[in-house]
């Protein structure tokens, strides 16, 4: 038999045809498709020329119901006489004082609860860690590879909770929506405090699962829920906070963990305003309320507060973390922690092992306030009296104008008004930090009770 016939490209002639025929099925198929998309781009054209119908609303930002809100509050806080309290200019680092429009206040409105924010050692920490590895990971950890700077934090958290393994992410907001959305599904149930932060709300919303708040701090109505509804569901995640951020109060752990071991759902807790404050080490409400760190399943955290960076992270048994390391969204397809914010909330933590002393100072500080403010007839909530505590006035309104009096006289705090907190129970929340004086303290009370009194 002849061999077929090579042309210029090495090709035989029918290798060519073949070649050609594809080519040829290739451009058929796309003016087929073509034709099949004409009539759909037809139908879409015509709806589009009708759609003079459609209102503003959907079609521009300024529109927004949320940005008209916003707008709203803008101008009512001007007729009020309120200027906004929002977004103001820290001139250097926020800790017990700070700086704004260069003159000094003393600031409640920061959580740099161990003053380790602006710690010589945590900065150099981070200095060090640009030097050597420059300011970015540059891409996701299980992509472009790690630093070990990421190994030695996760390794660390780790070990406060004494659990298998820990997975750090660049956000702590972001860990929780991550978290939660990736684990949990549509057959499955989460069942989280009433006041639980707007992260694990956001976790639950895109996990499609369904979400039930039960009553703040309240195991007896989580118990009851979980008798009627548990068998209705797949898994079963309850959520709680070490330290409540907007009440300052914390959990009774041990009915959780006994209450979740019987109806065979998973707890998790946050501890993003609980680590360096609760436990004489500070280890959080793991070691406040002695329970081994295997108990609970889910150990989240910040790097943001105690830690004096930013991120967040997942501490727990291997095959949770093994799992979120390969999938969780948030993990995979985002930059990892960058190096010099591993190496600052690495230097924090170590201090925070090394000095107790400040746990005890910020304790100290707390309890002052807290009682106090009690002496002295303010409303503060249910707080325990440690790193966050509320003074709540009730009206957005009062809030606002009292933060903006007690900042007239030198002392910053932040109002929080609704939707961060429920409609008439807007307050000031003073975030206590180890270096605020006994002198700091009794004076913020003594501006408090004037310009409550003043401004009733
Ligand atoms: C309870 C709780 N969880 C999560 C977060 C989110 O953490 P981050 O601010 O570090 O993103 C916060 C923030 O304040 C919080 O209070």
């Amino acid at each position: 038999m002849s061999k077929p016939k090579s042309n210029l490209f090495g090709l035989s002639g029918s290798l060519k045809d073949q070649l050609a025929q594809k080519m040829l099925e290739k451009r058929l198929k796309k003016v087929t498709e073509a034709q099949m998309i004409e009539p759909e781009v037809h139908r879409v054209r015509k709806s589009l020329q009708s759609n003079s119908s459609i209102p503003d609303e959907y079609c521009r930002f300024d529109k927004f119901p949320g940005y008209q809100q916003i707008r709203i509050l803008e101008t009512g806080g001007k007729q009020l006489g309120v200027p906004s309290p929002f977004f103001k200019v820290h001139e250097g680092v926020a800790k017990n004082t700070t700086t704004i429009n260069s003159q000094e206040y003393i600031n409640f409105a920061s959580y740099n609860y161990l003053d380790l924010c602006g710690h010589p050692e945590v900065s150099d920490a981070a200095k060090k860690a640009i030097d050597q590895y420059g300011t970015s990971a540059s891409a996701s950890r299980p992509v472009a590879g790690e630093r070990p700077i990421q190994r030695e934090l996760e390794q660390a958290l780790a070990k406060v909770y004494d659990v298998d393994d820990c997975i750090v992410f660049v956000s702590g907001h972001a860990t929780n929506v991550t978290t939660i959305g990736y684990l949990f599904g549509p057959k499955d149930l989460i069942l989280h405090d009433s006041l639980i932060h707007n992260s694990i709300v956001q976790g639950g919303q895109l996990s499609g699962a369904t979400r039930l708040p039960f009553p703040h701090n309240d195991w007896q109505a989580l118990d009851e829920i979980l008798f009627q509804q548990r068998r209705n569901y797949e898994r079963v995640l309850i959520v709680i906070e070490g330290i409540y951020s907007m009440d300052g109060d914390y959990p009774d752990l041990k009915r959780f963990i006994e209450i979740k071991q019987r109806h065979k759902a998973f707890l998790m807790v946050d501890e993003a305003h609980a680590l360096g404050v609760l436990g004489e080490k500070g280890h959080g409400l793991k070691e406040q309320a002695g329970v081994d760190g295997h108990e609970v399943d889910l150990w989240m955290g910040t790097l943001s507060k105690t830690l004096a960076s930013c991120g967040g992270y997942i501490a727990g048994e291997n095959a949770l973390i093994e799992h979120l390391k390969f999938s969780a969204p948030g993990f995979l397809y985002s930059v990892g922690i960058a190096p010099p914010v591993a190496a600052s909330a690495l230097a924090a933590l170590k201090i925070l092992d090394r000095e107790p002393m400040r746990v005890k100072q910020l304790k100290e500080r707390g309890h002052q306030f807290i009682s106090l403010a009690q002496e002295k007839g303010l409303n503060v909530g249910s707080s325990a009296g440690l790193s966050v505590i509320p003074v709540i006035t009730g009206s957005s309104a009062m809030a606002g104008r009292l933060a903006n009096a007690c900042f007239e006289r030198g002392i910053n705090v932040q109002p929080i008004f609704y939707p961060a907190v429920q409609e008439g129970m807007a307050r000031l929340r003073f975030f206590i930090c180890s270096s605020h004086t006994e002198e700091q303290i009794e004076h913020a009370i003594d501006v408090l009770v004037e310009e409550i009194a003043r401004l009733k």
